[in-house]
């Protein structure tokens, strides 16, 4: 691990922070998860796997595609320092090219990051109010940056976040650039620091298509008309669409800067551009996922294809502890399973998330976004609403107890989540994650909570979290029956 030459000099305590918060973070994984089923959480690690493929232990996938692969990672000043250190140790170990783009040059953890927005015209970076924060970092680096209003991407973030609004400018560069610096590399993988990428399916997906034609493989997003791949899950793009794209861009670098100012997401306006050179958006559903490990439904279904029988390629809304998490399990994994058996997103579930299930979870947020009970609510019913209302559930919102009762008297609810005065319960399962706050509503497209309960911060307070138990090997079943007709694990037509 890399904490042993720690001297605590003050420029260097900044540099290590990330280094810091990560084992501030690995520490609280060993709390929170323990480490059951999974041995690769000690600290030995290392030597456990030190017959595998590398000095440091790490088993990486034996694919002969690995070496024809580029992957780019999107990212911005504002984020940078940190999300990307926890790449660095974990899924960046087995990428053997990648390279990083942001809206600042500088270096992390001895990785140089490259400004990818020098070429944007200089009267926009003038005028568009965005660059002034681009401004700012080229001047003044980080120094006097509000981190309140900077922090966050996406929608997820503020949608005010000036480094959210630069973001749009880097998606065509970044793609003239790639193509740039690889231009004989076949396949093209654009990724975010939130992104959680699992190499060794990708790479099998990957080596499904015919890179020598073009392709652009993601998961579908539609905005203002526009299909195209949503930048978080991740996309792929061959060689040849790369070149068609990359043209197009030079030969109309003013157009599409115009519409760019105008433009709501950088991932649209790289797919309205694909779509104008006659590359059409694969639907890599699901495949490449929107969301991440913790909020996952893992009954979803989208264009008829029940998640739980496919393969796994990218998470989005990943934060650095379940990247970790997922990690780890992969290597374990793939250490059982060295000739590379792809894991799905059951495999997922039956080796990582269930038995990380309890009947009852202390600061714990499974994030139940079903029927909410509470007073608030009751009031707001009429009363013969009220009235048609079981005992157990105009009290659900009382005691745990009650609340998990509420629960068990719907015959397909599976989990719970309590504060005191509030229940929610749902039919969808979550793993859900480590909190003190109860989610009231979780928002998919933002990919984190919008409503979190108030709580008084007094020790009962606690969100406690429960699955009914009993119901999830009838869950399972439910779901591998659905598997039976899904001939392939993988979407290539
Ligand atoms: C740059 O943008 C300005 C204003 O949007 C435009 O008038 C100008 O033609 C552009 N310059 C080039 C070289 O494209
Ligand atoms: C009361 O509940 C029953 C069954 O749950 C439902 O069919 C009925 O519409 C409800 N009545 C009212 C007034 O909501
Ligand atoms: C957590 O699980 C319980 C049941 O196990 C459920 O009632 C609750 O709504 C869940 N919490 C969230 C936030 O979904």
């Amino acid at each position: 691990m890399a904490f042993k030459s720690f001297k605590p000099s003050k420029s260097r305590m900044r540099r290590l922070r990330p280094v810091l918060l990560l084992f501030v973070i690995i520490l609280s994984l060993f709390i929170y998860f323990r480490p059951d089923s999974i041995p690769t959480y000690r600290p030995h690690t290392h030597a456990i796997a030190s017959d595998q493929n590398d000095e440091n232990g790490v088993t990486c996938p034996k694919s002969s595609l690995m070496k024809d692969v580029f992957v780019v990672i999107r990212t911005g000043a504002t984020e940078a320092q940190e999300k990307l250190p926890v790449h660095f140790k974990t899924i960046l170990t087995c990428v053997p090219d990648f390279i990083i783009y942001s809206d600042m040059d500088e270096i992390v953890d001895g990785h140089q990051i490259h400004d990818i927005l020098t070429e944007v015209n200089a009267t926009i970076k003038k005028t568009a109010p965005e660059f002034q924060l681009y401004n700012h970092l080229r001047t003044r680096g980080r120094d006097g940056l509000n981190y309140q209003t900077m922090f966050g991407s996406g929608p997820a973030g503020a949608v005010d976040n000036p480094g959210w609004k630069l973001d749009k400018w880097k998606f065509l560069p970044m793609a003239e650039k790639a193509l740039y610096e690889r231009p004989k590399t076949k396949w093209f993988i654009f990724i975010e620091p939130d992104t959680y990428v699992m190499w060794s399916n990708l790479l099998q997906y990957l080596s499904l298509f015919d890179a020598n034609k073009p392709w652009y493989i993601g998961k579908h997003m539609y905005a203002s008309g526009v299909l195209f791949a949503h930048g978080g899950s991740g996309f792929a793009l061959s060689n040849p669409a790369m070149q068609k794209v990359s043209k197009h861009w030079k030969d109309n670098k003013n157009e599409i800067e115009q519409a760019t100012l105008k433009g709501w997401a950088g991932d649209m306006i790289l797919g309205k551009a694909l779509k104008d050179v006659g590359v059409d958006m694969f639907w890599a559903y699901p495949h490449m996922q929107g969301d991440s490990l913790t909020a996952l439904d893992w009954s979803v279904e989208k264009l008829e294809r029940q998640t739980w029988c496919y393969a796994a390629t990218t998470f989005h809304h990943m934060n650095p502890e379940e990247i970790t998490t997922l990690w780890q399990f992969e290597q374990t994994w793939q250490r059982r399973n060295p000739n590379g058996a792809p894991l799905r997103f059951r495999d997922i579930f039956n080796n990582l998330v269930r038995h990380r299930l309890r009947a009852e979870r202390e600061g714990w947020d499974n994030i139940s976004i079903g029927t909410e009970y509470s007073e608030e609510v009751l009031a707001k019913m009429s009363q013969s609403n009220v009235d048609n209302l079981s005992l157990v559930e105009q009290n659900a919102h009382n005691s745990f107890e009650m609340c998990q009762a509420a629960c068990e008297q719907q015959p397909r609810c599976i989990q719970f989540s309590f504060v005191p005065g509030q229940c929610s319960v749902s039919d969808e399962l979550r793993l859900g994650r480590a909190s003190d706050t109860q989610c009231l509503e979780y928002s998919n497209a933002a990919g984190k909570c919008v409503k979190e309960a108030t709580t008084t911060g007094e020790d009962g307070d606690i969100v406690r979290s429960g699955w009914i138990m009993d119901r999830i090997p009838g869950y399972v079943y439910w779901l591998d029956e659905f598997c039976d007709n899904v001939k392939d694990i993988w979407i290539t037509k």
